[in-house]
């Protein structure tokens, strides 16, 4: 079999501070296969941008790796030397951030940042530029970041990104500092030139909305690891455990009462070693002993994967709920 795009298993990463530690991964799994659309939501402090930074091992000096490894088209990321590392993200790996105008160099114009970025690739820079929906290359390549919007920063640091068709791209929060009104047409750009180049595509970000209309799977991080992973009609039809149900609720919330986001009561854990039983259970109205008690590893119920010890309790509410509906379903149609 090929290998996957992407492959993380267990990996536990801890932040080691002199007073504390801090473990924001703990035991995460993702596989992503070439060419997969995958989205990873989790609220704050859930642990994306730490998965994002281990899959280039860009992570800061005080992470510390306590367990697993990442490989990307088979390479263990953390078994290479600093040379072949650089080798792999150069080659392999495409990053696109947040803050796109910080990511660019604030000394230097565009045009030299992107000559120096494509060296090699025998890409053209203008019709790198056209390809992300600048249509004035010449303004952009003779302006310094500050002078760009937001939006068209993103698009250059897109660009970039793409300009070495990597096999994988990672992505985190790339539309969230940007103005609302080019949000999605900024996600349109990174699935569409995905989609183009047959790259990988992993989006960290809050918005489960969004991952929904441009993603092929879903996964769902809490608590420094997935704890569900499937499609998006799955995620959205029915959603196994009862942290995706919370989530999506609040997604549905941002419709029906503006932006006022339906937060689920409580608050993140912040870890500090493994976690013993299941992380969401202190906000679980669910929970019982077994769940502060015994660690959910992720399991097949229905089709897709959950870590929840009583995921099967909601495959058949579901169920119900789709029977309920059918009455009203085989009226519509008039058998
Ligand atoms: N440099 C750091 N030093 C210490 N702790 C950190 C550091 N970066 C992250 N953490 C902690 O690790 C955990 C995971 O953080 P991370 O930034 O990966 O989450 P996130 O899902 O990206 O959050 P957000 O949605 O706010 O970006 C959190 O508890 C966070 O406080
Ligand atoms: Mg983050």
């Amino acid at each position: 079999m090929n290998d996957a795009a992407l492959e993380v298993r267990s990996l536990s990463i801890d932040y080691v501070g002199r007073n504390s530690t801090v473990r924001s991964l703990d035991g995460a799994d993702l596989v992503v296969q070439p060419g997969e659309i995958v989205g990873v939501v989790g609220e704050s402090g859930s642990g994306k941008s730490t998965l994002a930074a281990a899959i280039g091992r860009i992570l800061p000096t005080s992470a510390e790796r306590s367990g697993g490894d990442v490989t990307i088209f088979g390479r263990s990321v953390f078994g290479l030397d600093d040379r072949s590392i650089r080798g792999l993200r150069r080659k392999e790996i495409g990053f696109v951030f947040q803050n796109p105008i910080s990511t660019l160099d604030p000394t230097k114009r565009i045009g030299k940042q992107m000559r120096d970025a494509l060296a090699g690739t025998g890409a053209d820079i203008g019709d790198m530029l056209r390809s992300v929906g600048l249509a004035d290359p010449k303004r952009v390549l003779s302006a310094y970041p500050h002078q760009l919007s937001g939006g068209m920063a993103q698009r250059v640091a897109i660009a970039i990104a793409m300009a070495r068709k990597p096999r994988l791209l990672v992505a985190d929060e790339p539309t969230a500092s940007l103005d609302r009104t080019v949000q999605a047409t900024i996600m349109e750009l990174l699935v569409q030139m995905s989609r183009a180049d047959n790259t990988a595509l992993v989006i960290f970000t809050h918005d489960l909305r969004a991952v929904a209309q441009y993603c092929d799977r879903v996964v769902v991080m809490y608590g420094g690891r997935p704890v569900e992973d499937a499609s998006c009609s799955q995620i959205f039809d029915s959603p196994l455990h009862p942290y995706s149900q919370g989530l999506l609720a609040a997604a549905v919330g941002v419709e029906d009462q503006g932006d006022q986001l339906k937060p689920i009561p409580g608050a993140p854990p912040v870890l500090h070693g493994t976690s013993i039983g299941c992380s969401f259970a202190p906000r679980c109205t669910f929970a019982d002993d077994t769940c502060r008690q015994e660690r959910p590893e992720m399991r097949d119920v229905a089709a897709q994967m959950v870590a929840c010890h009583h995921a099967e309790r909601f495959t058949e509410r579901i169920t119900d709920l789709i029977a309920a509906r059918m009455p009203d379903q085989t009226e519509a149609t008039g058998a």
